[in-house]
């Protein structure tokens, strides 16, 4: 599927995004994993996170559909997982992938992961290593490094200290999965603060978790059922945000958006770059825990209107906090007053693209002045942005971030391999046409 972007004089409105992507796939499995029923709203009903539904759902927990968003999952508890008959594939879907392995470390069977064509090729040893450590048994090609990939665990692991060579969330939140599971408290500690929605909710669900510095550390026990209300996702609010911020006269909220710090770091350089922006916090708290303990996800409504950008410097301890955005904040950096340099970024490489040398490759195509390093980008701007025949190489975020470039060049943008928008934001052409006409449109081959 391919998308045709026209350039637009104007963005306006008031929109929603999907709920998150992240909180999302956590929902499912605590909730599976909890005592008792777990209601959950505002579910990204995207095809990573349906993997995961489908995933709890292999394992024996039952989910309901109750309304669009809105799902029932009656958790069987920890050691209530039974032997999936067939293997589970995670389809494009890392966080499906690598926190099912950790929960899968601590059930005491065999179970079979695989994945697309990208997820076959992206690393799992980072997840595997501790886990095995742990006690579990991981086997598969590459040693263990690579889907398709067996996993047999045990009813009780040892506990571990685990020092994280990265920053990732996703090993982070492997083996605190694990850890529920351990003999004893299990702590992971990261070279820069990653996303913490695993610590928030399992704490909504009852566990024992605590932080200190960069070290986290859950003491192992039973999940409670909890209410999850889903906020919006910030990684999808990125690009109708910035799209408002490049095009020359826009005005545009996301409503409900999910503002966890460890997430927001795009809104910080978007105010360095000086883009205007309004940020007005909901407030109370959006999720409910066990005896209605309230728990910290906070959301907000985000405005963006069009600003004159200026060069922005990105790394060190803000690339975690920005990660999937890098790829937006890419097409920002083109328009932009002066030099990008986006540093300490070789985690994109192992996204579901290259996304480092995809950005040089497609942005280059639309006479961006861009530069690979091994680390990151280096973005010479304002650039003036011609529309070309460019390709997602079927990674989502990198498709809507060529759209959003597509917004503000001189003719029609073609982007090939579309599809794979369905993964985390099926809405996406649908609402950047409600915020500017017919800007974007699916064109059939
Ligand atoms: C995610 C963590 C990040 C992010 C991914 C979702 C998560 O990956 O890029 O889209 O939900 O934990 P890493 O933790 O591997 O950096």
């Amino acid at each position: 599927m391919r998308l045709r972007v026209r350039s637009v004089p104007r963005l306006s409105g008031r929109i929603e995004v999907p709920g998150d992507k992240s909180i999302s796939h956590r929902s499912a499995l605590l909730g599976a994993l909890a005592e008792g029923t777990t209601d959950i709203r505002g579910y990204l009903e995207a095809e990573d996170c349906l993997r995961t539904i489908a995933a709890v759902e292999a394992l024996g927990a039952e989910v309901t559909r109750k309304g669009p968003g809105e799902y029932r999952v009656a958790g069987v508890g920890r050691r209530g997982f039974s032997e999936p008959v067939d293997v589970i594939d995670c389809g494009n879907s890392g966080t499906t992938a690598r926190l099912l392995l950790g929960v899968l470390a601590g059930q005491p069977f065999w179970t079979f992961l695989t994945g697309d064509e990208s997820l076959r090729r992206r690393p799992m040893k980072r997840v595997a290593e501790p886990l095995v450590r742990m006690g579990a048994t991981v086997v598969g090609r590459g040693d263990g490094s690579r889907l398709p990939l067996g996993v047999h665990g045990l009813a009780q692991l040892k506990a571990l200290a685990y020092e994280s060579p990265v920053a990732s969330a996703q090993v982070k939140s492997a083996v605190l999965l694990a850890g529920l599971h351990a003999d004893a408290p299990v702590s992971v500690t990261e070279p820069a603060a990653s996303r913490d929605h695993s610590e928030v909710m399992l704490r909504q669900f009852g566990a024992r978790i605590e932080r200190r510095g960069l070290t986290t550390t859950l003491t192992p026990g039973p999940l409670s059922a909890a209410q999850v209300m889903v906020p919006g996702d910030i990684s999808s609010a990125a690009f109708p945000l910035i799209a408002a911020a490049i095009v020359k006269d826009a005005r545009v909220t996301v409503a409900g958006v999910g503002l966890n710090p460890t997430r927001t770091g795009v809104l910080d350089v978007l105010s360095t770059m000086g883009v205007e922006m309004e940020i007005a916090r909901h407030g109370g708290e959006t999720s409910e825990g066990p005896r209605g303990t309230a728990a910290g996800e906070p959301r907000g409504d985000v405005t963006v209107s069009s600003s004159a950008l200026r060069a922005s410097d990105i790394g060190g301890a803000l690339i975690p906090r920005l990660i999937d955005e890098v790829p937006v904040l890419a097409v920002a950096a083109a328009l932009a007053e002066g030099r990008t340099e986006i540093k300490d970024a070789a985690e994109l490489r192992v996204k579901e693209s290259d996304r480092l040398a995809a950005l040089a490759r497609e942005l280059g195509r639309m006479g961006v002045r861009v530069s690979e390093r091994p680390d990151g980008l280096v973005i010479d701007g304002p650039a003036r942005l011609r529309g070309a025949s460019v390709t997602s190489g079927g990674d989502h975020r990198i498709a809507m971030a060529l759209a959003v470039a597509g917004l503000v060049a001189e003719g029609e943008t073609i982007i090939d391999d579309t599809e794979c928008i369905a993964t985390s934001f099926p809405q996406f052409a649908d609402l950047l046409n409600a915020l500017a006409g017919q800007c974007c449109v699916q064109v059939d081959e």
